[in-house]
């Protein structure tokens, strides 16, 4: 029996190394924070990933050596700033996730954390760009709308920027709409799938209802529904009381568009949407825009125009234009003054 058993069990891991993905280097900086330290036990946990670094001011190799107990078969090593931390994190780095920088407290925007977290980001890439330029570089830090464009000058500066290799992680807006209608309609979230385009905050958050399961949703159920998607992350930042944002789900999210990305990678296209330098409205200043993307070998390979939208959606998507022109100026005229 016992060897029946055994005999089975190697089958079966053959069969699983047979499938196995090609090994990818992932790096999370700012992983002992909120989000990256839940980010990095998920990360722990995706087969895909066979080698993690995090890096953080403080506290990385501590993550590093907690999660490195959860088994799975990838190495998990931990870096601070001293001994060229951040060059060895990146070296050789597939996809870099940046978690880092500070959280909202009640009361504040995602664009109030700009000040601080903009020159986070910015040296954050600075790096990426010196040490792993062709890595896949998905952004996480606030105000993403924002920081997204920062690194993009930042690799443009430096002769290295691939349009296809950068993202602002725009996720967790598709979960929280996949969950907020399935609580109003009573169903399963896994089975509410909802496109969500424009940006990563507030009146940028545009869910696409006309094309969920529910196109007939209307009048106040809608405008509440629709409220709860563009400010989901407030009802977290309003709940933690001072303690920060949402991470827990951010992690989720994050992870998630991780793995869509690394299975693209792998040969199976994903489509999942994202925020990208995107052709959709660059004729009206506009160069960064969330909406559907399918991922492959060379990142973002098929950016998707928006589909048919009604009255409704063709309003929202104006005001959202008009204050993500705001937001990406903001990133780029910050890196023109302060290289
Ligand atoms: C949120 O949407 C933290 O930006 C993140 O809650």
């Amino acid at each position: 029996m016992v060897l029946i058993a055994r005999s089975v069990f190697a089958q079966q891991r053959r069969a699983f190394s047979s499938t196995a993905s090609t090994a990818y280097k992932v790096a999370v900086l700012g992983a002992a924070g909120g989000i990256g330290q839940p980010l990095s036990l998920l990360l722990k946990l995706n087969n895909k990933v066979t080698d993690l670094s995090l890096y953080d001011l403080r506290g990385a190799p501590g993550v590093a050596a907690d999660v490195s107990h959860v088994p799975t078969n990838s190495t998990v090593t931990g870096y601070l700033a001293e001994n060229d931390g951040l060059k060895k994190t990146l070296t050789g780095a597939d996809v870099i996730l940046i978690p880092a920088g500070i959280p909202r407290k009640p009361g504040m925007t995602r664009d109030d954390l700009f000040n601080t977290n903009a020159s986070i980001v910015r040296d954050l890439a600075k790096a990426a760009a010196e040490h792993a330029p062709k890595a896949f570089v998905l952004v996480i830090a606030n105000p993403v709308n924002s920081t997204v464009p920062i690194v993009s000058e930042v690799y443009k500066a430096r002769g290295v920027y691939d349009p296809k290799r950068l993202f602002g992680v725009t996720t967790l807006d598709v979960l929280r709409a996949s969950r907020f209608i399935s609580q109003v309609q009573s169903t399963d979230p896994k089975a509410e799938p909802v496109t969500v385009v424009g940006g990563h905050s507030g009146h940028t958050i545009v869910p696409l209802l006309s094309q969920s399961n529910h196109a007939d949703l209307a009048g106040e159920t809608r405008d509440a529904l629709v409220n709860r998607i563009q400010f989901g992350g407030d009802e977290v930042v309003k709940a933690k009381d001072g303690a920060g944002s949402a991470t827990l789900s951010m992690a989720q999210a994050a992870a998630r568009f991780t793995d869509s990305l690394l299975t693209s990678l792998d040969g199976t296209p994903v489509t999942e949407p994202t925020y990208v330098d995107s052709p959709l409205f660059k004729s009206e200043g506009i160069e960064f825009f969330a909406s559907k993307v399918t991922l492959g070998p060379a990142g973002a390979e098929t950016i998707h125009p928006l589909g048919k939208l009604n009255d409704y959606e063709v309003k929202l998507i104006e005001t959202a234009k008009a204050d993500l022109k705001k937001n990406i100026a903001k990133g780029i005229k910050f890196v023109s003054e302060n290289p």
